[in-house]
């Protein structure tokens, strides 16, 4: 398995695009659960995005919505229900009869698969970040993943600038990604935006990565990883753009992809 870093900061192009399982490989599986996470590395995937939140008491789950009502046979809000209330939720029906039974998993639970195999971008969705660093979802993380020895293999990343600065007071190594969005930020670049932060990476939506933005991105070497691409013909242009990473729903056609150019 490769070192995080390595594949992040090696250089940009179609030698080290990193293929990005989005929620695991969600175009196939149901999204966010072990089926997705194992899916994803049986189809090529560097690196699993996950989401995740807290529930009513304390556990960290991996979770995309702040309701379970879309991905699930539940309803309510996830910081509302206990971890117990979770584990009895059906997290598979509803994507496909023959998913019955997948369950919510624990960020451990998909840590404890990904170690050794495969890395992991850990997203920590808005609505879990508090205002304290301490105690909050951002150390409770950082401390999982440090105890699980994942420490090289993890890069986190947040939409909530108060969750960056959280992981930032709490831990000033650890790699983390802007997840851009103009409420925030205005009207910085994306240079400033990384300064300002203090992030390693810049993730955006693939409209974001163009013009300016994209000359300014691969001019200033800074990692930048995409969202969300499935189709052959953008994977392509993106990956040969100087796009470090892509988030995708379907790890196999961004590995064929890759693999066509003949270079990877
Ligand atoms: O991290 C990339 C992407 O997952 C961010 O958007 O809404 O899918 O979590 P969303
Ligand atoms: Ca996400």
């Amino acid at each position: 398995m490769r070192q995080y870093r390595e594949f992040l900061y090696e250089g940009t192009g179609w030698h080290a695009c990193t293929v990005i399982g989005h929620r695991g490989a969600c175009a196939y599986f149901p999204e966010n659960t072990m089926v997705s996470f194992r899916g994803a590395l049986d189809l090529g995937a560097d690196m699993v995005e996950l989401d995740i939140q807290c529930t009513r008491d304390g556990e960290i789950v991996v979770m995309h919505d702040e309701k379970v009502n879309r991905c699930t046979n539940g309803r309510g809000r996830v910081k509302d229900l206990g971890y117990a209330q979770m584990r009895a939720l059906d997290a598979g029906s509803w994507f496909g009869k023959r998913f019955a039974g997948e369950k919510v998993p624990a960020l451990a639970e998909v840590l404890e698969y990904c170690r050794g195999k495969i890395a992991v971008n850990i997203e920590i969705k808005s609505e879990a970040v508090g205002d304290s660093a301490i105690g909050g979802i951002e150390e409770k993380t950082l401390e999982l993943v440090s105890r699980m020895g994942m420490r090289e293999h993890v890069i986190y990343s947040s939409f909530s600038p108060m969750a960056l600065a959280h992981l930032r007071e709490v831990d000033q190594s650890a790699p983390i990604a802007v997840l851009y969005e103009k409420k925030h930020y205005k009207k910085m670049s994306p240079a400033r935006i990384m300064e300002h932060t203090g992030a390693d990476c810049f993730n955006c939506s693939r409209d974001e990565f163009r013009g300016s933005w994209a000359r300014e991105l691969v001019s200033c070497n800074i990692p930048v990883n995409v969202y969300t691409v499935n189709d052959r013909g953008a994977l392509a242009r993106l990956a040969g753009a100087g796009v470090g990473g892509i988030f995708t729903n379907k790890p196999d056609v961004m590995r064929a992809v890759l693999a066509a150019s003949g270079k990877m």
